[in-house]
């Protein structure tokens, strides 16, 4: 049985669509995409989505409790038999009921490397700062936002003329690399999580 991945997304897509490609090219052995769920019926990403022929589902939240929205969303999961899922630029705080319904299965991207510049314009945070190096994080996902035990991380440099689109564009490429790297690992199994240390596993 392949595995069945859900996507989670808010917007245009692209780490959608990287790890689409991925998948198609058979770099991610056992996977595929079951779903695309949005928030926002207008998201780009859906779109993109259906151009490639995978399912779609816009579920708005406006004017739901957390947890009536989570429910909806984790009831369509499970409708499509999903065992992992992977928010993908998804604006919402999930609910500790729909942490609890995928343990351990699901990840999110986000372009800091944590837990510096969590939350909304980590890019422009990272610049405003005026740290060095930044990245991006693919980590496991909790209650707390962008918390969770860090599956893979790349470091970026910064650059003195870089502007908010000039690094979001230089660590937006690494997040489509690291984003498959952290989906195979998850689902190779190779991995223990002690406290919330991700120790890879080499045989
Ligand atoms: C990415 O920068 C991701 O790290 C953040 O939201 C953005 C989504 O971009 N969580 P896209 O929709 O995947 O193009």
């Amino acid at each position: 049985m392949p595995h069945r991945i859900g996507v989670l997304l808010s917007g245009r897509g692209s780490n959608f669509e990287a790890l689409a490609d991925q998948i198609a090219d058979g770099r991610i052995p056992g996977a595929e995409i079951a779903i695309v769920i949005s928030n926002r019926e207008d998201a780009p990403g859906l779109a993109r989505a259906t151009a490639r022929g995978i399912a779609t589902k816009a579920i708005p939240s406006k004017g739901l409790p957390r947890e009536a929205y989570d429910m909806q969303v984790v009831a369509e999961l499970r409708g499509a038999n999903v065992d992992l899922v992977c928010l993908a630029g998804f604006m919402r705080l999930l609910s500790p009921y729909f942490v609890a319904a995928f343990p351990r299965r699901i990840l999110n991207i986000h372009p800091s490397l944590l837990p510096s510049f969590p939350g909304l314009e980590a890019q422009r945070q990272a610049l405003e700062y005026g740290v060095q190096f930044s990245g991006c994080t693919v980590h496991l996902v909790d209650e707390t936002l962008d918390a969770g035990p860090i599956l893979v991380q790349a470091v970026v440099p910064v650059r003195d003329d870089d502007t908010d689109e000039s690094l979001s564009a230089r660590i937006l490429a690494e997040e489509h690399r690291i984003y498959a790297d952290a989906v195979r690992l998850v689902l190779s199994g190779r991995y223990r999580i002690e406290g919330r240390r991700v120790i890879k596993l080499h045989n």
